[in-house]
């Protein structure tokens, strides 16, 4: 399908829903991750997101995006649903919100959380000061050190030099994302795409070998999502080393016994 067909197909399921055995009325919202992320980072076509909203808006669903994995400064925008061009209700974020420190958040329109009568949001371990004081510090490197265009700049040099491997590696069946959150899916054959976990897993442990930390996941896709604060001189390193290991893969120089060790996602 083209992404317009995928488009009107996924918001024609949902709508079959509606119609059928999920009445609109009884959904309260939609959580959406504006990049799929564990499931193989797949890049949704705008057309998708936006007709989510008007979806959701005709219906008077709530549209939440999930930005756990995709926000913070990832894809070059402080959230990933801004890539779209879609306001969504509320925001759930995480991860790199306190740069390792635990802690997450839920950002939503006054209209909703003025709704929300406590304790509808008392958590243990909600608030803690250290924690807010790292989210706070890491605001503040975001903004002040130009992360967001650094992201969306070494993610352009990173995806250029994964196309060209792509040339060179027939198993690269294809590069997306955007900023800093990019999958590298393997395929066996690039006319079935079918998943290539022998090679996903062979790959990120020769990396390993080298002194790189590589993740898959999906089964198949190699996780590029580096830390914001990563230098093009560090990222090139990685990638030579991920190179290499393609090389050593594609020559039979990375023995099966791995397979017993490797664990992707
Ligand atoms: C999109 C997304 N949401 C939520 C989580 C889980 O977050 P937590 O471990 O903070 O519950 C993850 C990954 O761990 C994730 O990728």
């Amino acid at each position: 399908m083209t992404p317009d067909q995928v488009s009107d197909y996924c918001i024609e399921q949902m709508r079959m829903a509606f119609s059928s055995y999920l009445p609109a009325d009884e959904v309260a919202a939609v959580f959406i991750e504006p990049i799929q992320g564990d499931a193989g980072l797949v890049v949704p076509p705008t057309k998708f997101v936006k007709d989510l909203r008007t979806l959701c808006d005709e219906y008077g669903i709530l549209l939440i995006s999930e930005e756990v994995q995709q926000g913070f400064g990832r894809t070059g925008k402080w959230f990933g649903i801004e890539n779209f061009d879609v306001v969504p209700d509320a925001i759930v974020m995480g991860k790199g919100i306190a740069s390792g420190l635990p802690l997450g958040g839920v950002v939503a329109r006054a209209e909703y959380m003025d709704n929300w009568e406590a304790p509808a949001h008392l958590f243990t371990a909600a608030g803690n000061p250290v924690c807010c004081a790292a989210a706070i510090a890491t605001i503040g490197v975001i903004r002040d050190e130009g992360l967001l265009e650094h992201a969306t700049r070494l993610g352009e040099h990173v995806m250029a030099r994964f196309r060209k491997m792509q040339e060179r590696f027939e198993i690269i069946g294809d590069v997306r994302g955007i900023g800093l959150s990019i999958g590298v899916d393997l395929v066996t054959n690039r006319e079935t795409k079918e998943r290539h976990r022998e090679a996903a897993a062979k790959i990120c442990y020769r990396a390993w070998e080298k002194g790189l930390l590589l993740s898959f996941f999906s089964g198949s896709v190699l996780r590029i999502q580096p830390p914001l604060v990563i230098t093009r001189e560090q990222m090139d390193s990685a990638l030579d080393a991920i190179e290499e290991s393609f090389e050593d893969f594609t020559a039979g120089r990375i023995p099966d016994s791995v397979l017993e060790t490797v664990k992707g996602w």
